[in-house]
C-alpha cells in the first residue's frame, strides 16, 4: 500500500522549488549522482508528464528527458499531437540510479523506498503545477502515483487515480520501446504509446 500523503508538504516559494530539489539529500541516491533534476515545464501546464528518473545524460544536463527516451518521448508526442513545450515534464525519482560497469554507468531500477521518499517532491511539483492530467510513463512513474506497482502492459492506455484525486493515464515508458529486441514486438508497443499519447492530447484539449 501507498504511504499516506505527508502532512509536512513542501511549503517554499514556488520559483525555489527546483533549487530545493537540487539540493536534496532524503535518500542516498544523492551520494552518486552528479545532481539532482527537477521537473521544467510551464507553472499552469494542464499535463504533467512522470517519467521514472534521470538517465546518464539528463543527470549530466540538470534537465529530464534530453537523452534517447527524450527524443522517442517527443518524436512520438509530436506525431501524436502533443506539444512536450506545453507540458511540466518531470520524474518520480530525482536522482539518476546507476551500478558502475568500466566507463559506463547503468541504470538500475529506484527501489520502492527510493520512490517513496521522492513522493515528497513530485507531490511538491503537482501542487505547484495543479495540472488537469498526469500521464504516467511505466511502472515506477505509476507506482508512486497510484501506490500500485502492478505490471504496466495490463494498465497502460486507462485512467487510474492519483494524488488529489487527479487522473492519472497510464502508459509504457519510451525506454522500454527503445529496449525491446524484435521489431514487430517494438512496433506494436510504439502504436500503443502514441496511441496513449493521442489520448492524453484529447483529454487536455
Ligand atoms: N528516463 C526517464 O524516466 N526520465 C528521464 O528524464 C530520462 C530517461
Amino acid at each position: 500500500a501507498q504511504l499516506a500523503a505527508c502532512d509536512s508538504a513542501w511549503d517554499g516559494p514556488a520559483e525555489e522549488l527546483p533549487k530545493a530539489i537540487r539540493a536534496c539529500t532524503r535518500c542516498p541516491l544523492h551520494c552518486h549522482a552528479t545532481q539532482a533534476v527537477p521537473g521544467e515545464g510551464p507553472a499552469s501546464a494542464d499535463l504533467m508528464v512522470v517519467g521514472e528518473q534521470p538517465g546518464d545524460m539528463e543527470d549530466l544536463s540538470g534537465r529530464p528527458f534530453v537523452g534517447p527516451a527524450g527524443q522517442m518521448f517527443d518524436n512520438i508526442a509530436a506525431s501524436a499531437g502533443l506539444d512536450r513545450e506545453a507540458a511540466f515534464v518531470t520524474n518520480a525519482v530525482k536522482h539518476f540510479k546507476f551500478a558502475p560497469r568500466g566507463k559506463r554507468r547503468i541504470h538500475q531500477r529506484p527501489e520502492r523506498s527510493e520512490i517513496e521518499h521522492c513522493r515528497w517532491w513530485l507531490d511538491a511539483e503537482i501542487a505547484q503545477v495543479r495540472p488537469r492530467l498526469i500521464l504516467a510513463m511505466g511502472a515506477t512513474a505509476a507506482q508512486s502515483l497510484t501506490g500500485d506497482g502492478a505490471n504496466i502492459l495490463s494498465r497502460r492506455g486507462k485512467i487510474e487515480t492519483g494524488p488529489d484525486g487527479l487522473p492519472v493515464l497510464v502508459t509504457l515508458h519510451p525506454s522500454y520501446l527503445l529496449r525491446l529486441p524484435d521489431p514487430a514486438a517494438r512496433e506494436k508497443a510504439t502504436a500503443d504509446f502514441k496511441h496513449d499519447l493521442v489520448t492524453a492530447a484529447k483529454l487536455i484539449a
